[in-house]
């Protein structure tokens, strides 16, 4: 079987149809095994007019209603994808999944919901806003936007007052891609600082920048140009380090730190090392770094070692175990994606120098089997462990539960059904992406399928069959000062009455 982009591409076309689907209206899911982060239960789910109306044994079915018989099936919320970059503009070229596009492939993989990272426009963040909005005006899902502070001024300091109140509640601070978004670390505290005041979240992409550049340029001049040059240039060291000083400035400031995308066990050792301390800390694994080994980068082959170049990279043996059995401990929060998909003529741009070669993986589809399979089939997580890691922990730093995140009355009804009995084979053939050529996934076999994704109460993925429409899905506006924020003020008031605390001492011939 050779891959046909084109023939995929009608496929495709043809599969996410405009056509009839269930809007609104009434749905009974009836049989199934309800799944929250707290709770396992046999009970049917009725939904009226996007909203969940109640969760209870035998609901009787309103006249009129769709049934869908969920026996066998676990009913759980959809997956909520906390770090994404749709139609990103990045290193020369633009990732090739649309709002459209990716959202269509993430309700098809079980995600209903997610954040997606706005970008300044010449390091200005309103501007950068107004951009993004325009960009996911075509979609069809609902979503957020984590704006990236990637200068520091007064005018980015009042524009980020002004996008909190427009919804945007978390900043990201990137410590790497020198000469481009990285921050020093006094842009970085002043950050920090200002996000501690508004009651948004930083984010931190940790890795020591400079100390990249340098490793890129020791390689380069060593006659290392190919895709393994990557993963040699960005060693777990370069990002604990950096997790570290990003956990230590944010003590220093006060201000309760999100780290994207941890993919070292050295990083994950910082993140259990700083929470036993007290710190509000949260790490953030990626699907990728949960899967995928870095011996790849060495195929011989250009295109499918350029394909799993990402940052930080993916890690050799050992690093993956453990980011599990950080998951499972509770010292790791949640599961994303940082999906970022470059085609294979993308990824070209970086044949004979690595340095060139777009960094970003495929995973807004295939998150949600990956996980359920590394996770909850290997034995490391129960399902209501796989909700919290793939839906509700993001739900509630993010400050949108419960509206999103859980099955209940009242909440959106962003659900999925899981057919625990199904096994199947990701890759560009079975993805729902027209935009994809390679896929980091290709030929793994996960078992357990989602067979139905409603949206807002929309039956979007059902029988096989995507039933999206553009400019279905709305923005999602996240109000400041989430859970993260609670009891910091009685922390910092309790630090501050110390008899050594910062008050000056008077001294004989002070003014
Ligand atoms: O390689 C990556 N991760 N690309 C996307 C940008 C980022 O650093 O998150
Ligand atoms: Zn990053
Ligand atoms: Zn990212
Ligand atoms: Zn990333």
């Amino acid at each position: 079987y050779k891959f046909c982009p084109l023939l995929v591409l009608v496929l495709i076309s043809a599969a996410i149809a405009l056509d009839d689907w269930a809007d609104g209206g009434t749905i009974l899911i009836k049989g199934g095994t309800v799944v929250n982060h707290d709770q396992q239960f046999e009970a049917d789910v009725l939904i009226r007019d996007g909203i969940i109306v109640d969760v209870a044994p035998d609901i009787e079915a309103p006249p009129g209603c769709l049934v869908l018989p969920a026996a066998g099936l676990f009913v759980m919320p959809g997956g909520i994808d906390p770090h994404t970059h749709l139609d990103m503009p990045f290193m020369g070229t633009v990732t090739a999944d649309d709002f459209f596009t990716g959202q269509a492939a993430a309700l098809a993989g079980g995600t209903t919901f997610h954040i997606d990272f706005a970008l300044p426009i010449n390091h200005d963040i309103r501007a950068g806003f107004r951009e993004w909005q325009s960009k996911a005006s075509s979609g069809c899902m609902d979503y957020s936007l984590h704006m990236a502070v990637t200068q520091w001024g007064p005018r980015v300091a009042a524009d980020m007052g002004q996008l909190v109140a427009e919804g945007v509640s978390s900043f990201k601070f990137f410590m790497a891609y020198k000469g481009v978004l990285q921050v020093s670390d006094g842009e970085l505290l002043a950050g920090l600082s200002r996000c501690r005041q508004l009651g948004a979240l930083p984010l931190v992409h940790a890795e020591n920048g400079d100390a990249v550049a340098w490793m890129q340029e020791r390689l380069i001049s060593s006659g290392i140009r190919g895709p393994e040059g990557h993963p040699l240039s960005r060693p777990p060291a370069l990002e604990a380090e950096a997790t570290g000083r990003a956990i230590r400035l944010a003590g220093v400031v006060g201000a309760p730190l999100y780290v994207v995308h941890v993919m070292s066990g050295e990083a994950v050792e910082e993140i259990s090392r700083a929470r036993l301390s007290g710190s509000r800390v949260v790490g953030e694994a990626v699907v990728s770094g949960l899967a995928l080994r870095e011996a790849g980068c060495w195929d011989t082959n250009f295109t499918s070692a350029a394909a799993l170049v990402m940052s930080p990279p993916i890690r050799g043996p050992g690093h993956a175990e453990r980011i599990k059995a950080a998951l499972a401990a509770g010292v790791l929060q949640l599961v994303a994606t940082d999906h970022a998909v470059f085609n294979s003529s993308q990824k070209a741009a970086g044949r004979h120098d690595f340095r060139r070669i777009p960094n970003g993986v495929n995973g807004i589809e295939e998150r949600m089997h990956v996980t359920w399979q590394e996770m909850v089939v290997a034995g490391l997580a129960t399902p209501s462990d796989f909700v919290r890691l793939t839906s509700t922990a993001a739900a509630q730093l993010f400050n949108v539960y419960p509206r999103k995140g859980r099955l209940a009355a009242g909440s959106d009804a962003d659900v999925i059904l899981l057919d625990p009995r199904v096994t199947h084979t990701l890759g560009v053939g079975a993805a729902h992406s027209p935009r994809m050529d390679t896929n980091v996934y290709e030929g793994k076999v996960v078992q357990g399928k989602v067979v139905t994704t409603l949206s807002r109460g929309r039956l979007v993925w059902h029988e096989g069959r995507l039933r999206v429409r553009r400019g279905s899905g709305r923005f999602v506006r996240r109000p400041p000062f989430g859970p993260l924020f609670q009891g910091l003020d009685e922390q910092e008031r309790r630090a501050l009455t110390l008899p050594y605390g910062p008050t000056p001492v008077p001294r004989e011939g002070d003014q």
